[in-house]
């Protein structure tokens, strides 16, 4: 059997990435995680570095913007994968690095959501998704080898709340809809991207592809969504659908962070952008890949929230 490649996590102590680095770790692939120092000192976040650490994980201390620490760390793997949060365009650095380096064999760079190459959204989401795009186009002019991640909604952003602005659980008398609540929209439980991301790394079928996670029994159109909860719940919920004119002007009149979600939610639920058709030319969908993979349903994961 080929050996498992080495693969290092930039962003591991982050909210997707810690996901990523266990994903990793627990199937076997020598494992290093990019860690601020700074951050390992950090009361909360140094627990998850020492849990890291229990892993067999490698934790190396370095800094996005350090340079001579990111060569020094990607020249001992094969794999780079980035789960940076805010930090986006600034992953010109790690291509820098990798490009210095030479022996990087893949590079999924910080994705995890909408495929940005297929999105109607508009702004402050369009220029947050147009920098991801950015990056991808400087990883293809470097010809660094790579795989874009696309993995739709995390479960954890979105079902809780049932998409309720401002709600700390699922509704139990109205809901919110937005738009006519007939596009599709998928959700994915962050461990399970994690296994997937996983799986794609050392996958030929995966190189220079958009790999996107739309297992079918986790699509959903908010209707849907909520006759869903409405079952499970034994209760009919008061519907309260808000036009796409509505949303539009909320994302207008409204701050950072809300816009930033309100505009999001637009482009996912009002402009179905997570159901475009995957061509082989430029994707592939992770669960027929790896059919293999036993994932949580949407079905599932209400049921803790019941
Ligand atoms: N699909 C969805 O529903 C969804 C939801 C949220 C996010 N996302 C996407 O998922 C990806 C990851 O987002 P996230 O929310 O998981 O990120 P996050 O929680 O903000 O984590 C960011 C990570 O980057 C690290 N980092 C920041 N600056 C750094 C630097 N200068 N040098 C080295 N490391 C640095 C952070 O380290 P420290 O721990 O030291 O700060 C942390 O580990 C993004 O592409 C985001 O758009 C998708």
């Amino acid at each position: 059997m080929a050996e498992k490649s080495r693969i290092l996590v930039i962003g591991g102590t982050g909210y997707i990435g810690k996901f990523v680095v266990e994903a990793s770790a627990k199937a076997g692939h020598p494992t290093f995680a990019l860690v601020r120092e700074t951050t390992a000192s950090d009361p909360v976040k140094g627990q998850l570095v020492e849990k890291f650490k229990s892993l067999g994980v490698t934790v190396v201390h370095g800094d996005l913007h350090d340079h001579e620490s990111l060569v020094k760390v990607i020249k001992q793997v094969d794999v780079v994968i980035s789960t940076v949060g805010f930090q986006i365009p600034d992953q010109t650095k790690i291509i820098a690095a990798i490009k210095e380096a030479g022996n990087v064999k893949r590079f999924l760079p910080s994705e995890f959501g909408n495929d940005v190459d297929h999105s109607q959204a508009v702004d402050p989401a369009k220029s947050t998704f147009a920098d991801k795009a950015q990056i991808r186009r400087a990883v293809e002019a470097e010809g660094i080898p790579y795989t874009y991640f696309s993995s739709n909604c995390f479960a954890g952003y979105f079902l809780p709340t049932l998409v309720q602005p401002g709600a700390t659980a699922p509704p139990r008398d109205k809901v919110i809809i937005l738009g006519d609540g007939n596009p599709k929209a998928i959700f994915n439980k962050e461990e399970d991207i994690a296994t997937y991301t996983i799986r794609a790394v050392d996958d030929p079928r995966t190189l220079n592809k958009t790999v996107v996670l739309r297992p079918p029994q986790n699509i959903y159109s908010f209707n849907e969504l909520v006759t869903l909860w409405e079952k499970k719940i034994g209760k009919s919920l008061h519907k309260i659908y808000v036009p796409e004119e509505k949303i539009l002007k909320d994302i207008q009149e409204s701050v950072i962070p809300i816009n930033i979600f309100l505009s999001i939610n637009h482009s996912i639920f009002v402009k179905g952008d997570q159901t475009f058709e995957i061509d082989p030319s430029f994707g592939v969908e992770a669960s027929e890949l790896y059919p293999d993979v036993k994932y949580t349903t949407v079905e599932e994961y209400l049921d803790q929230f019941v």
